[in-house]
């Protein structure tokens, strides 16, 4: 196991009825902005739940930050948020609204565009957000992490601001989720354990073991939601194994890989998919041609996780590879870029974006426009 160091700050409210806890959890004093996406909490009764907490407070509402959040938005955010002077921020959505709302955090308090803040990566100087989540899938409530879109271009880059001071999880509010998000929020969170769990084994039985118990979660409650989403303890533990999938908890004294998630978020720049469906299109390819380096892991990982134990190592290692496929398709998702309708054309982009960025992606650093190419052909 490698050194660490670990802190998370964000405290986390989980539970029944919690929106009401904003009345006490936001600095009296504070002028807050709360931020939205396109509506669905007027559907399903969350913004009712928002304002009646914050009668009687200070604040102004920013709303449509849309899925695959875009600086272009994010922009008239901040214009809004400087001109009427707010220091607090409270995003109210998935995984999008929080994203965004990280980055409006940090332009708030910058002189700088909030695309040039992107690029540069991180700016830890933000003003203080919290949030309400409405769908399990990124982490984002308990992590540092955002992904912004930029329209103009098609690029879309991490950025890395706040932590949430706060973030409530009532596991109600999933209830209204539509199966397509659903699906994309459970492979979402599956290839999260992945990329922090499938790189070489012996680093920690109890990371490993940790990776294992959330990817099981996942494949138990995953027939449980699709036969019922308004059980409360099955979509608590969908809420809680997202948000412990991607805190930095499991990362700690281990090594990671992410070039799943990388070559991810091309195909959502280039094509429009969505994040948690690009990856399952993803993984399996990535598995597939990475199955020297990640062999022994697969290995453990196939017996672990699926139960399978017999035949040949190259056997094994297949029909743990196809048992991955077998279960985002399970998820109603599609595994190809054929059967998602995206034009085989991506590969050539992407191939050759990675390879003009210099950047060698994953957890042995090998994975460039070349090794891109090659996991993108085999997900034709
Ligand atoms: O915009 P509204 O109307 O609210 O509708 C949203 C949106 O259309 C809807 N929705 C959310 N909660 C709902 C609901 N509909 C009904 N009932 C509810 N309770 O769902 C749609 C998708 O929302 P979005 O926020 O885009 O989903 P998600 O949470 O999956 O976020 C995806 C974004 O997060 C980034 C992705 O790249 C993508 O841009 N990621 C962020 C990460 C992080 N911060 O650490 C890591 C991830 O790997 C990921 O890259
Ligand atoms: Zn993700």
């Amino acid at each position: 196991m490698n050194n660490f160091s670990f802190q998370n700050p964000t405290r986390l409210v989980f539970g029944k009825g919690q929106i009401a806890k904003l009345a006490t959890l936001i600095p009296a004093e504070a002028k807050i902005m709360v931020t939205y996406g396109g509506g669905s909490v007027r559907r399903n009764g969350v913004y009712d739940q928002v304002v009646a907490a914050l009668e009687g407070r200070n604040y102004v509402e920013f709303w449509g930050i849309e899925p695959n959040p875009r600086v272009e938005t994010l922009r008239r955010a901040v214009e809004l948020g400087k001109a009427e002077g707010v220091n607090f921020l409270l995003a109210v959505g998935g995984g999008s609204v929080i994203d965004g709302t990280k980055l409006i955090s940090a332009a708030i308090a910058s002189d700088e565009d909030a695309w040039a803040l992107v690029l540069k990566g991180a700016d830890r100087g933000g003003i203080p957000l919290a949030a309400v989540l409405t769908i399990p899938a990124t982490g984002s409530e308990m992590n540092s992490g955002a992904v912004i879109s930029r329209e103009e271009t098609h690029e879309k880059y991490a950025f890395y601001g706040r932590y949430p001071e706060f973030s409530i999880l009532d596991p109600e509010v999933t209830y209204s989720l539509p199966d397509y998000q659903i699906a994309c929020g459970l492979s979402d969170i599956f290839v999260h354990v992945m990329e922090q769990y499938l790189t070489t084994p012996d680093q920690s039985r109890v990371m490993d073991r940790w990776a294992e118990g959330l990817l099981q979660t996942v494949i138990e409650i995953a027939p449980l939601i699709r036969a019922n989403k308004t059980d409360y303890r099955t979509m608590a533990d969908f809420m809680f194994s997202a948000t412990m999938a991607l805190n930095g908890y499991i990362a700690q004294g281990v090594t990671e890989d992410w070039a799943t998630h990388m070559i991810g978020h091309e195909l959502t720049a280039l094509a429009g998919i969505t994040h948690g469906a690009s990856l399952a299109i993803v993984l399996p390819a990535t598995m597939s041609v990475l199955r020297d380096q990640k062999g022994d892991k697969i290995l453990q990982y196939g017996a672990r996780v699926w139960g399978i134990d017999g035949g040949t190592t190259e056997e094994r290692i297949e029909a743990t590879i196809a048992r991955t496929r077998e279960f985002f398709k399970s998820l109603g998702l599609a595994v190809s870029l054929t059967e998602a309708g995206i034009s085989l054309d991506v590969i050539d982009t992407i191939a050759e974006r990675f390879t003009a960025s210099g950047v060698h992606h994953g957890e042995a650093a090998n994975v460039d426009g070349e090794m891109a190419r090659r996991i993108l052909e085999a997900c034709k």
